[in-house]
């Protein structure tokens, strides 16, 4: 059986984890939100600190959500968000989505967010979420596109560090431009080009809080993330060059001018 191949090279590392618990399904799975049910039930693949598998299950209230990761501990994690928001209709399971370990047919929705530009085999992720979907169900994938990403003002340092991100993500397997490629991932998988909807949304930072808090992780991520260890144990980038990039992204988090948007490509398909 196919096995993850790829290394996550983000980590579960605080700054990382502040980016992600940030994210609900409104503003991470609008595309999708038309689709569920209240009877829904969802397999969240790659569910991460679990805060939108946990609107999810607020969402389909008479439903269920099955949060899933490869990860344990941050597993541990989602369960104990969903705790805290006194969420019941959960429950929480260490899975592979290469290799999942659910009958085919199972679920109405299979979701994975910022999932598969991780995986070492994106398109046999997307042949295992369609089987496990129950035909006529709805597999829902979203990812960036860090090549297209777009900032004001140019920065030597944010340059070096979309260049060393792209270098260090292909170089543990991933795909750092999935965004624009999810819909050839999906062809590729066997899905009806019919049944398949692909869209695009972005996330803008602006605001002085959004640049504090998005130039303030990123200035974190660069100097003590997994990203950080594998790009220096990997000989792509010097501590020195880590420190610059963190410096220039703390300069434009504090430039009121700054503006940052970034861009998803989603897929909504059938199955
Ligand atoms: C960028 S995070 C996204 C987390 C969450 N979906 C969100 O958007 O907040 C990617 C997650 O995918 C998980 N992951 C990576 N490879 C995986 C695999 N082969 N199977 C399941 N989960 C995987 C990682 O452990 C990580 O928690």
């Amino acid at each position: 059986m196919a096995k993850e191949t790829a290394t996550y090279i983000h980590g579960h590392h605080e700054s990382v984890l502040r980016s992600h618990a940030w994210r609900t399904a409104e503003n991470s799975a609008a595309y999708l939100l038309p689709e569920l049910q209240a009877d829904s039930t969802i397999l969240d693949i790659g569910c991460g600190p679990g805060t939108i598998s946990a609107d999810f299950a607020a969402l389909v209230p008479k439903g269920h959500v099955t949060a899933v990761d490869y990860a344990p501990g941050i597993v541990e994690q989602a369960e104990k968000e969903a705790e805290s928001r006194g969420v019941a209709n959960m429950s929480f399971a260490v899975a592979d989505v290469h290799d999942l370990q659910y009958e085919d047919n199972t679920f109405d929705v299979v979701h994975a967010h910022q999932v598969l530009q991780h995986v070492g085999d994106p398109v046999q992720a997307l042949r295992e979420m369609r089987r496990v979907a129950k035909p006529g169900g709805v597999v829902a994938v979203r990812d960036s596109d860090y090549r297209a990403f777009t900032w004001f003002p140019e920065a030597e340092g944010l340059t070096k560090w979309l260049d060393l991100y792209e270098e260090v993500a292909r170089a543990g397997g991933g795909e750092p431009d999935a965004g624009r490629m999810l819909k050839a991932w999906a062809l590729r998988a066997g899905f009806d080009e019919k049944s398949i909807r692909a869209t695009s949304t972005t996330w803008t930072f602006s605001s002085d809080a959004e640049r504090e808090w998005w130039g303030g992780l990123w200035a974190d991520r660069a100097l003590h993330s997994d990203f950080a260890k594998q790009a220096v144990a990997g000989g792509h980038g010097t501590q020195d060059e880590l420190q610059a990039i963190s410096q220039s992204w703390k300069s434009w988090g504090e430039n009121p001018e700054g503006w940052l948007m970034i861009p998803h490509g989603e897929v909504l398909a059938r199955a």
